[in-house]
């Protein structure tokens, strides 16, 4: 569908529905294109590449200039998009914790994290509504020492109660200096949210760097139980092997969490965003 709007979207139609047959012909064209491509890249992402400028502008303009507007064109076969196996479409069906930070010239500043727990929260809508229900009982510790949903224990502090709240992982953060917000920020990701934060802060603030490089220096995750340090694979080998000779048991992970983030333009007025390279976030708008 996207893929046809982006080829109609090319042209004015107002202009042209004077003769419907144009409008007809100029979508139906574009529709014939966008079903070869359908024929040939699509299928379950889980097992297939999905090219993600199949809805780039670019595509949608190249097949465009192919439509013929006096006659039909034959359509022998699919088209590719630019980078057709490198920029494939995520898995978007682990995604359940949504961070955003934000800041305005009057000095306001937001760091709000929202979540439904785990996917799809307890598997429940509330009728008519399409409200998908939390499972966030999970963040209580259901008895001393069982782990939840995310590995973690807890006590007789954490134990259910009622009109009592979980404890949370969340950590939406507004750090100030001298009395005025420099830096808003928060992650995804359960437990190894507090730690994502707190990596970020120190690679800011304490090693200055900028906030892209915060965002992207790989990780470590501890949270006690259990008793492993979860680390991005992208460290340097020597690295590893030395926290391995001091006895870390390293549970290495390609890419875990997202964090987003907003400061207090550090040279001048304004403002500096930045999201996670490792989610779909974006940071617009200063
Ligand atoms: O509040 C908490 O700590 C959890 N309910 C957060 C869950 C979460 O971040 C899931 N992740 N992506």
């Amino acid at each position: 569908m996207i893929e046809i709007l982006k080829m109609v979207e090319t042209r004015d139609l107002n202009a042209m529905k004077s003769n419907a047959a144009d409008v007809i012909h100029f979508v139906a064209e574009s529709m014939k294109l966008a079903f070869a491509d359908r024929a040939y890249w699509l299928g379950d992402p889980d097992y297939v590449k999905v090219p993600k400028n199949l809805i780039s502008k670019k595509y949608a303009v190249s097949l465009a200039q192919k439509i013929d507007m006096e006659k039909v064109s034959l359509v022998k076969e699919h088209g590719t998009p630019d980078k057709a196996q490198e920029e494939v479409f995520p898995d978007l069906s682990k995604k359940h914790t949504t961070h955003f930070s934000t800041a305005d010239a009057d000095g306001n500043w937001v760091s709000c994290t929202a979540t439904i727990n785990t996917s799809f929260g307890s598997k429940v809508v509330i009728p008519g509504t399409g409200v998908v229900m939390n499972n966030e009982m999970d963040d209580f510790s259901a008895q001393p020492g069982a782990t939840n949903f995310f590995g973690l224990v807890g006590a007789e502090a954490n134990a259910v109660a009622p009109r009592k709240r979980p404890l949370s992982s969340m950590s939406p953060t507004i750090i100030s200096k001298d009395g005025e917000p420099i830096l808003a920020l928060g992650a995804a990701g359960g437990p190894t949210i507090i730690n994502q934060v707190v990596l970020t802060i120190i690679n800011s603030i304490d090693f200055k760097m900028p906030l892209d490089d915060a965002l992207k220096t790989p990780r470590f995750h501890h949270q006690w139980t259990p008793n492993e340090l979860k680390i991005e694979t992208n460290w340097v080998a020597s690295v590893m092997t030395d926290l391995e000779k001091r006895g870390h048991k390293l549970n290495k992970v390609n890419s875990f969490g997202a964090c987003q983030v907003i400061a207090k333009n550090p040279e001048g007025k304004g403002f500096i965003g930045a999201a996670d390279p490792r989610g779909l976030g974006k940071a617009i708008g200063w």
